[in-house]
């Protein structure tokens, strides 16, 4: 009598748990809105930016006027030079798994972009490290515009003299995610082996270099058209992928930088060292490919079963911070990294850049040009 009062109110309770979470839902979805029509046709001081006000395919990107920003007493006014782009600008496709942070029916954040490289045009009255005229890159939402106002402490940091602003802007995103996959998450150390798979796209390329630059011995994976590209930032030896399986050999790795994530748990096992990492940075390049969703149950999967063997496999999501930046303009400055750039476009062409990277075969980075 007892159990079925129990199992009756335990039914009725989680019915009204789902009741209430769909109309949350349901409510989340029909107030989701954006700036675009909160804020339709009132620009006092407008500057040129790529908006997005629904989601969908790059077809939704627009050039249009928006506010040019202000700096408040602790950012700086730059105008952006250049910025380039990133298989996470790709959200502008609003994949339902994330749309509870992205917003429900329509993007919260309609402006695109984070790479850039500019100039400093004003600064806040608390900003001592930089002035007007000061050379700069770094990383800010919104970078697809003719200014960002960021603030001074972040990510932004000097660009490098000795590189050009979009070599500058292709730098943030994807070599961050290379510096902090190898470094801290992968223990990068001097003479190691260390593998990269998926050598010659925007992170790849950096990442090549960055390893090479720890003093270590580097493999890189890519294919046929490929090779010249990875062998000429450094790489010790090439695996192409369309010719060679680099699981089914007798070398051994120290580290994995794995950005494609095609292989099985028990394949990269084979190829590490017994204290080996692989460390998960990417399923592969930009835009939809199939076996994506096979890609991630992979990942999991390798996660999980690392926990019971003396080989790491991890995951990571790269976080910006102006020690990294510093870094990285290290590397450019002492020619240990310099950037590759597949394709430049103009700002109005940001949907045909978007386009062309989400193919998923860039060679380098995918730039846009303001100039
Ligand atoms: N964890 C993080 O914080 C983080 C940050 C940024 C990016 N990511 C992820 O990292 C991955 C790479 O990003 P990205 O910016 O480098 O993308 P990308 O520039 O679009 O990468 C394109 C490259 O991927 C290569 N590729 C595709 N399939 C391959 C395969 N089977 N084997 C080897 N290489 C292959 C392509 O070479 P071919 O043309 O020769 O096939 C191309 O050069 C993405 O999955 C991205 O989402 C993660």
């Amino acid at each position: 009598m007892k159990l079925k009062k129990v199992i009756k109110w335990t039914g009725i309770a989680i019915l009204v748990a789902l009741v209430l979470a769909f109309l949350a839902l349901f409510i989340a979805y029909w107030r989701s809105t954006n700036e675009c029509f909160r804020n339709a046709g009132s620009v006092n001081n407008p500057m040129k930016a790529i908006v997005h006000c629904e989601y969908g395919s790059p077809d939704v990107l627009k050039l249009e006027d928006v506010e040019k920003p202000v700096p408040n007493d602790n950012q700086l006014l730059v105008r952006v030079r250049a910025a380039s782009i990133n298989p996470l600008d790709l959200t502008i496709r609003g994949p339902w798994l994330i749309r509870p942070i992205l917003g429900m029916r329509k993007p919260k954040d309609t402006r695109s972009g984070v790479d850039y490289a500019g100039v400093v045009e004003a600064v806040g009255k608390n900003v001592t490290q930089f002035k007007p005229g000061d050379e700069v890159f770094g990383g800010k939402n919104g970078a697809l515009a003719e200014y960002v106002c960021v603030l001074a402490d972040r990510s932004v940091v000097l660009k490098p003299a000795n590189m050009t602003f979009e070599q500058a802007a292709s730098v943030p995103v994807a070599a961050i995610t290379a510096l902090q996959g190898l470094r801290d998450k992968g223990k990068i150390q001097a003479g190691q082996k260390v593998l990269v798979n998926g050598a010659s796209g925007g992170v790849g390329t950096f990442a090549v270099q960055i390893a090479k630059s720890f003093g270590t011995e580097v493999t890189g994976v890519c294919s046929t058209r490929n090779v010249d590209l990875v062998r000429s930032i450094g790489a010790d030896h090439v695996v192409d992928y369309t010719k060679e399986d680099f699981t089914k050999t007798d070398q051994r790795y120290d580290l994995i930088f794995d950005l494609v994530g095609n292989h099985s748990f028990s394949e990269r096992r084979h190829i590490l060292n017994p204290n080996g990492i692989c460390v998960m940075a990417g399923i592969g390049g930009a835009g939809w490919h199939d076996g994506m969703g096979i890609r991630l149950a992979g990942e999991l999967d390798a996660y999980v079963r690392s926990r019971f063997v003396s080989q790491k496999f991890i995951s990571y999501i790269a976080q910006f911070n102006k020690r990294d930046m510093m870094v990285l303009g290290d590397l450019l400055q002492s020619g240990k990294m310099t950037p590759v750039i597949d394709r430049t476009y103009k700002l109005n062409e940001t949907a045909d850049a978007l386009r062309y990277l989400e193919q998923g075969h860039a060679r380098g980075k995918v730039v846009i040009n303001l100039e």
